[in-house]
């Protein structure tokens, strides 16, 4: 078996593994990235699109964002739309000054995979068999299959951004972990069609029948996604259905027209939130979607997950400088409360937009009467301003 050494063996080169790789480089601290899937797929996986400014700021600030600035859309507000009309959350006016960007998760990914290969980072795509090692030793250690051959990786430090179903978690004794979880009844079929977005900024519409959303990833893609029932599978929404409830869910008494175009991409996506609590144990840490997941209705995920792998990186460059434990040791409890922010926000969009099975005439009522109460009341739809473009104070 070959051996290899590195200060923090990272597993996955999703947005969480890659942004803590440059980070780490950034203060001179050496990381391996492991992937499980080739690297055409993980810069193809289309995934959420909506980047909070802190995000926007921090991939300027650490040389990763001179594409974001010429492809990301800045966007200064969504609109709430419901009983046929539109309802401005104007995200500048009421932060002071905030907005969001609009730029695709995969497009990150190829941003930060490039600067973190134009570094010379070992960066390994389409390992097998990964597994976590001693992680309550001083000396955890990575083994996986590169090709032909096993490697064994000593760390420092392991951190575990390989998602949901990785398997990071897994080296942690299930007596120590506690789960938290809340399935919605439904979800998202999403599509990516080619034609220009038929608004400026994104619609979140509350609709009699279901929820729908109107996004975008450039000038010429429009993202669309309609609220589905859990028992769905893709093949109960051929083209024509689709298209059939946008127009449905996103019309209003002004004549909304949604343009059509080719679909060039399709998914169906469960609504759903985890907590997995601590996000540590001994030297191997939790980040992204291993530790945490939000439903997509507050643009949440990939957000929280540069969030977290930033007081990562910051808490590791704390040991490295001076042997201070403290702010590994209270990674995981600085983590959560952002983690359960986020969860909140989310599941406070989740309920306020989308209809439930269970729902009754009088639950729709309290619904609307929310909406309106959002989107009229300045403190109110400020409270969904912070939020949406990325909380400061938890
Ligand atoms: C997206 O563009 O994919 C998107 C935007 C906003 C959301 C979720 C997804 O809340």
């Amino acid at each position: 078996m070959a051996k290899e050494r590195t200060q923090v063996g990272i597993i996955g080169a999703g947005p969480a593994g890659l942004m803590l790789s440059h980070l780490l480089a950034r203060v001179g601290i050496d990381s391996v990235v492991l992937e499980r899937r080739s690297r055409e797929y993980v810069e193809k996986r289309v995934r959420a699109g909506v980047l909070e400014q802190g995000t926007v700021n921090l991939m300027r600030e650490t040389g990763v964002g001179a594409r974001m600035d010429r492809e990301g859309l800045v966007h200064r507000g969504i609109a709430l739309r419901f009983e046929g009309g539109d309802h401005r959350i104007d995200f500048e006016d009421l932060t002071g000054g905030s907005t969001i960007t609009v730029y695709g998760q995969q497009e990150v990914v190829k941003d930060l995979i490039a600067a973190r290969l134009a570094a010379g980072q070992r960066l390994h795509f389409e390992i097998e068999d990964v597994s976590a090692h001693d992680v309550s030793s001083s000396a955890p250690k990575l083994r996986y299959t590169l090709g032909d051959e096993s490697v064994e990786l000593e760390c420092d430090f392991i951190a575990g951004c390989d998602g949901f179903h990785g398997v990071s978690r897994d080296a942690i004794p299930a007596d120590h972990l506690t789960r938290y979880e809340r399935e919605y009844p439904f979800g998202w079929v999403g599509i990516l069609a080619s034609v220009a977005p038929s608004a400026e900024e994104l619609i979140y519409s509350s609709h009699d029948r279901g929820f729908a959303l109107l996004s975008m990833r450039s000038p010429t893609l429009t993202r669309l996604y309609v609220q589905c029932d859990r028992s769905d599978t893709i093949d109960d929404w051929p083209d024509a259905r689709i298209w059939e409830e946008l127009h449905l869910r996103l019309a209003t008494d002004e004549g909304f027209e949604l343009k059509e175009g080719p679909i060039v991409e399709k998914t169906i996506a469960w609504m759903h939130s985890v907590v997995t609590e601590p996000m540590q144990h001994g030297r191997l840490f939790l980040a992204g979607d291993a530790a945490h997941i939000v439903p997509a209705t507050g643009a949440k995920g990939l957000n929280l997950a540069v969030h977290v792998v930033r007081v990562l990186s910051a808490a590791l460059d704390l040991w490295y400088r001076s042997g201070s434990p403290a702010a590994l040791a209270a990674y995981s409890e600085t983590c959560l409360r952002r983690v359960w922010r986020a969860q909140h926000f989310s599941y406070w969009m989740t309920t306020m937009l989308h209809r439930f099975p269970t729902d009754d005439a009088f639950q729709r009522k309290l619904q609307l009467a929310q909406l309106r109460w959002v989107s009229s009341s300045r403190d109110a739809a400020a409270s969904l301003a912070e939020n949406y473009v990325g909380i400061v104070r938890v």
